[in-house]
């Protein structure tokens, strides 16, 4: 093997910091380099938001999905906002994934690991580096950690002290959802508890409500056959993830830690690659290759079979299960002609790979009033697809990643309570992409559990 390659697959010469001698793409510019450095040497100091032992234990989860034994639910809005950092918008999504979560446990027949796009979702990737609105150019919005959403000058311009801010949020994000459920709010004895809200009006209300009676009847039943209460199933996990864009944010927070050897991403359990930044030679590759967490990849239609084998050559040279999750985002169009060659080439070298379909991503259009929206039919039929074509492949589907919130808004088309063209002004609240409403959600989850247990 060249020397080279001998490197990569090793890690040899791999540092938190490695990958500044790479290309780079969608970085901001800031204007004032100290301040910049100050704001890192901060963030280097504070104290991590999760722990190595909870990121390995989701690697060991991701692991069982790999297998089969499990199935990955990965969503929560395109980009979290700071004005969003409150209770009720907390609660909301951590409800939204649970309810989801025991309607495809019922369907998939598998325990499901929920893995939220939150406590450090600030940082997006843009198709222009600036906006133009008449006569004035300024930079384009990069999210809450980088810059704000106005249109002016300060608003716009990169701020290093928002890095701070951003951490600040996820920690105390962090900080509520641990202690929402150590409370009970997740305990599976009291699922009447969450309180259903929109689900109520729902053509799909019933069908929930069964759900969840069956599952408080099978606790019963389990318990009074053992004598015990099941402790271990009274709580359940939820894990955190991001796109790692930003890379000196999330290089301060990479570290060594006792007992476990490696060095470990603790601003999150689950950072990923997005679909604009993996390429192979660059930065983001190389940043991600060396840390220890489990990691995503966003695999879009420009990506051939040759490269999303490097990538897992690269990325999982040891091609340890639970490392390394490829989150497809080919749009319904595409997913026939990208994913069949691609999965194929994968399985024929073995590549330990989890399979999770992104299907919004791929999926946006603008309506002739330049509105950015995603149809729930689009959605649904890239799912059905992916599904199908990795099992023809011999692979399974394990994971699915949406955008959503458990608001009432407005931002997709379709499904059964039928939001059109005209209804997208209503309730459109995204700053980026556009989210399934709570509604939508629930439907999507109900369908996806169809098609899990075989039966679409
Ligand atoms: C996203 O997940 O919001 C995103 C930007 O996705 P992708 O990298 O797949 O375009
Ligand atoms: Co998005």
């Amino acid at each position: 093997m060249p020397l080279e390659a001998q490197k990569i697959v090793k890690g040899l010469d791999w540092s938190p910091s490695s990958w500044q001698s790479k290309p780079i793409a969608q970085q901001p510019v800031y204007p004032d380099s100290e301040a910049l450095e100050r704001a890192l040497r901060q963030l280097a100091r504070l104290p991590p938001l999760v722990t190595s032992w909870e990121i390995q234990n989701l690697k060991h989860q991701l692991a069982e999905a790999t297998r089969g034994q499990r199935f990955l639910l990965q969503g929560g809005d395109c980009s979290e906002d700071f004005e969003d950092c409150e209770s009720n918008a907390i609660a909301g999504k951590l409800k939204i994934l649970l309810q989801m979560s025991l309607v495809l446990v019922q369907g998939a027949r598998k325990r499901v690991i929920r893995l939220g796009r939150f406590a450090g979702q600030y940082a997006k990737p843009r198709s222009s580096d600036t906006e133009t609105r008449g006569k004035v150019s300024l930079p384009s919005y990069r999210g809450d950690m980088i810059n704000r959403a106005g249109f002016s000058v300060s608003e716009r311009t990169p701020d290093p002290e928002l890095l701070l801010r951003a951490y600040e949020r996820s920690a105390l994000t962090v900080n509520f959802i641990r202690a929402l459920i150590e409370g009970g709010f997740a305990d599976l004895h009291h699922p009447e508890y969450w309180e259903l809200g929109l689900v109520k009006n729902s053509p799909h209300a019933a069908e929930y409500m069964r759900l969840v009676e069956r599952i408080g009847e099978s606790l019963r039943f389990m318990e009074t056959l053992t004598g015990s209460v099941l402790a271990d199933i009274n709580r359940v996990d939820f894990f955190t993830s991001h796109e790692g864009l930003h890379l000196h944010y999330e290089q301060a927070q990479t570290r060594q830690v006792p007992r476990h050897p490696g060095w470990y991403n603790l601003s999150t359990h689950f950072p990923w690659i997005g679909d604009r930044t993996r390429s192979l030679a660059g930065a983001h590759v190389e940043y991600f290759r060396g840390i220890t967490n489990p990691i995503g990849v966003k695999i879009g239609p420009s990506v051939t079979p040759e490269e999303a084998l490097a990538l897992a050559e690269a990325l999982n040279p040891q091609n340890e299960p639970g490392r390394l999750t490829f989150i497809l985002r080919f749009g319904v169009e595409h997913v026939e002609r990208c994913l069949r060659p691609l999965a194929e080439l994968l399985r024929r070298r073995e590549r330990v790979i989890l399979w999770c379909c992104d299907p919004m991503h791929g999926n946006t259009e603008t309506t002739a009033n330049g509105t950015k929206t995603r149809r729930f039919d689009k959605i649904l039929a890239e799912l059905q697809q992916s599904y199908h074509i990795l099992m023809d492949c011999g692979l399974h589907l394990g994971g699915v990643h949406f955008e959503l919130t458990s608001e009432n808004v407005t931002e997709c088309l379709g499904g059964a309570s039928g939001v059109t063209e005209a209804d997208l002004a209503r309730a459109y609240r995204t700053q980026l992409d556009p989210r399934l409403n709570y509604e939508q959600a629930m439907e999507m989850a109900l369908l996806l559990a169809r098609l899990l247990a075989g039966q679409a």
